[in-house]
């Protein structure tokens, strides 16, 4: 059975002290936590290091992001082999901030992935279509484009390493939420899309989480579709109150 996973993107927030507050706060109440539910933090990088020798059974970590190069002259970056080195278990790869404001592409994807399968790092790969592409009707081919360019070259047992997480932009950092029917017609489609590429068995160990605007009030009409198998988390996963009870929305 695929797992339910719910991740908290803190993005670039927090000071220090702010975030060691956070981590605290969630570890002392992680006995509160859905024990079937896998539960991973993406704090800034920076701060990776120190809550990884702190660690605690119920909560994983990840970063944000990493280089597509394994080590060397490219100053600013940080490879999947550090990540590995300190103990870091995912990595989100292709949030579309970076698809927007780094300019990542789905050929560029391609090699992030590549990089944190072979330091044994599960990628959580994101995509989503932006408001106009849905507005046009556009989203299901933008989805496919994302998710088959940086994926299917991959065999059927290095996908099934892969978390994905659909997150249409006009709902992140929005308020504005897909419903639960648009995410779980989007889930749908994806998971057909593995189903045709690696077969049923392959597809439906995959998990597919939504992101975009997920808080306390929707999180369990999200979850409970068939094919939402929990959610990447933006704003609410900053305090604690908020991003536990979404843990807990299954
Ligand atoms: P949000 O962000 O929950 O604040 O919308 C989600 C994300 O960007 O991962």
């Amino acid at each position: 059975m695929r797992k339910n996973i719910v991740a908290g993107n803190w993005k670039m927030n927090l000071s220090h002290k702010e975030a060691l507050s956070l981590y605290d706060s969630l570890k002392t109440n992680s006995n509160e936590m859905d024990k079937h539910t896998t539960v991973i933090v993406a704090p800034p990088s920076i701060y990776l290091s120190e809550f990884s020798k702190n660690k605690n059974e119920k909560i994983k970590l990840a970063a944000q992001n990493c280089s597509e190069n394994e080590n060397g002259a490219f100053t600013g970056e940080i490879s999947a082999s550090m990540l590995q080195s300190i103990g870091v278990e995912y990595c989100l790869v292709g949030h579309s901030e970076r698809r927007a404001y780094f300019n990542e592409t789905n050929e560029l994807l391609k090699h992030k992935v590549e990089a944190l399968l072979a330091k044994a790092i599960t990628p959580i790969y994101c995509f989503g279509e932006v408001l106009k592409e849905r507005e046009s009707g556009n989203h299901f081919e933008v989805v496919k484009a994302q998710v088959s360019e940086a994926l299917f070259h991959l065999s059927a047992e290095a996908i099934s390493k892969i978390v994905l997480a659909y997150e249409p932009v006009w709902a992140i950092g929005t308020g504005k939420t897909a419903s639960p029917d648009q995410a779980q017609e989007m889930h749908q489609f994806v998971r057909r899309l593995l189903s045709d590429k690696y077969g049923e068995a392959v597809a439906k160990e995959i998990s597919i989480l939504y992101g975009g605007s997920c808080k306390p009030t929707n999180a369990k009409e999200l979850f409970a579709n068939q094919d939402v198998d929990g959610g990447l988390i933006g704003g609410a996963a900053l305090k604690a109150e908020t991003f536990i009870p979404v843990i807990n929305g299954f």
